[in-house]
């Protein structure tokens, strides 16, 4: 992408990145204190935001971004074109191993906006996050 690509696709982004951060605020992390957003985009344009929702058996956690996709599946959502999510990290908070294997089954080889509370931001293509992914394509028994 050229530069003024890549200025007029974060621009754009605008509303989703808010979405995110308001979803934040939202986040029920009693536990880690750590706090994040996330907001997927259908390729129609719809938004499902999700924060992080902790549990006391800290296993049944929940990352933001899978509650962004569970919700948007749930609803019938299919087909997405990218993904933001949001921390208050200087060095931006990536998707972690479960929820990235999840953003591949869902969402395939989709754009990632990673960014923070001070508006750096930082994209990464989904394939680029988990290569030579399982994936439904190895399921041909
Ligand atoms: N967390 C997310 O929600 N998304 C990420 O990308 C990284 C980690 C949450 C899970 C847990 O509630 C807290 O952050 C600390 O790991």
């Amino acid at each position: 992408m050229r530069i003024e690509e890549v200025s007029l696709s974060l621009n754009e982004a605008k509303d989703l990145i808010e979405a995110a951060r308001r979803a934040r605020e939202n986040a029920f992390a009693p536990y880690s204190n750590f706090r994040v957003g996330a907001a997927v985009e259908t390729i129609d344009g719809r938004v499902f935001a999700g924060c992080n929702v902790e549990n006391a058996t800290y296993g049944l956690t929940v990352c933001a971004e899978r509650v962004a996709i569970w919700k948007a599946i749930s609803e019938g959502a299919r087909g997405f074109r990218r993904l933001v999510v949001i921390a208050d990290t200087e060095e931006l908070t990536p998707p972690c191993g479960p929820c990235r294997q999840i953003i591949w089954e869902f969402c395939g080889d989709i754009e990632i906006i990673m960014t923070n509370l001070g508006g750096k931001v930082e994209t990464v293509r989904a394939g680029d996050l988990l290569p030579r992914a399982f994936d439904r394509r190895f399921l041909t028994i």
